[in-house]
């Protein structure tokens, strides 16, 4: 598939209602907050008995829900959190208000690739992020892949916590079928088709061709920018934690 442009990606998926709404996610989403969860987990697991880590960034942090656990998995090391999307940045900062003013946590608005592109080589231990890279166009996506390989310093932490879209095509379908029952039901008992509305309009988008992440592409074009230990440690319907190390 060739490239896209950056600007391709300048849709804001996350204004608006969807950011106003966003908590709403756990209710159609309950695998989400569990990610979360696990994508904290996996960093502390990581930071043990590592020296540091001094530079840890988190791509498309939203109202900051695997933010903080990524703040509790790095003991006093500081965070560095990017989104492009103001309205779920104000929430991030009312809901991350403690370690802000701590100094643990730097919000950024920011878009991903534009940040990444202006930091140097090997000058960041981790690059963690949740639910965000399944939103981008393949190209945009490739790049910020291998931005994030080059920004990292040798033996630099990429973990992701995302939708990897199954590479069984049928079973993928059928998921995402299930998916959306389970949208029409949630929406329709709390009577909110306007919202009912977005998630299936956002929905179309991430199972576009142009951004659907599925899974064996997707480790393979990290072992091809050169990753290595490319490793998917939890596998959940359309939910994976992946990792990889730059060697
Ligand atoms: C589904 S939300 C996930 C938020 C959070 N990581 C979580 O686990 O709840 C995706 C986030 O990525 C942000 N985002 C989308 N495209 C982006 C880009 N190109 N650069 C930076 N952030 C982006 C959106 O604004 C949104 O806040």
């Amino acid at each position: 598939m060739n490239a896209i442009p950056n600007s391709h990606t300048a849709e804001r998926l996350f204004s608006g209602l969807m950011a106003e709404e966003y908590e709403k996610l756990k209710l159609i989403c309950p695998a989400a907050a569990d990610m979360s969860r696990r994508v904290g987990e996996f960093l502390a697991d990581w930071v043990q008995g590592r020296a540091g880590p001094n530079r840890v960034l988190e791509l498309g942090c939203g109202t900051g829900v695997t933010t903080a656990a990524l703040l509790a998995a790095l003991g006093e090391a500081p965070l560095t959190a990017i989104d492009s999307e103001p309205a779920m940045l104000v929430q991030a900062r009312a809901n991350l208000a403690p370690w802000i003013e701590a100094g643990r946590l730097r919000l950024i608005q920011n878009d991903a690739l534009s940040f990444l592109r202006a930091q140097d080589d090997d000058s960041v231990d981790a690059v963690a992020s949740a639910f965000t890279l399944h939103n981008f166009m393949y190209g945009y996506r490739s790049e910020v892949m291998r931005e994030i390989f080059r920004v990292l310093k040798p033996g630099g932490l990429f973990v992701n916590g995302d939708r990897y879209g199954l590479d069984d095509t049928l079973e993928h379908t059928r998921l995402i079928q299930e998916e959306v029952k389970q949208y029409f039901k949630t929406f329709r008992e709390l009577d909110r088709l306007d919202l009912l509305e977005h998630w299936i309009v956002h929905l179309f988008s991430d199972e576009s061709p142009d951004r659907v992440m599925r899974l064996a592409p997707a480790l393979e074009h990290m072992a091809q920018i050169g990753y290595q230990a490319v490793t998917v440690h939890y596998r959940n319907e359309v939910n994976a934690l992946v990792s990889g190390v730059k060697p």
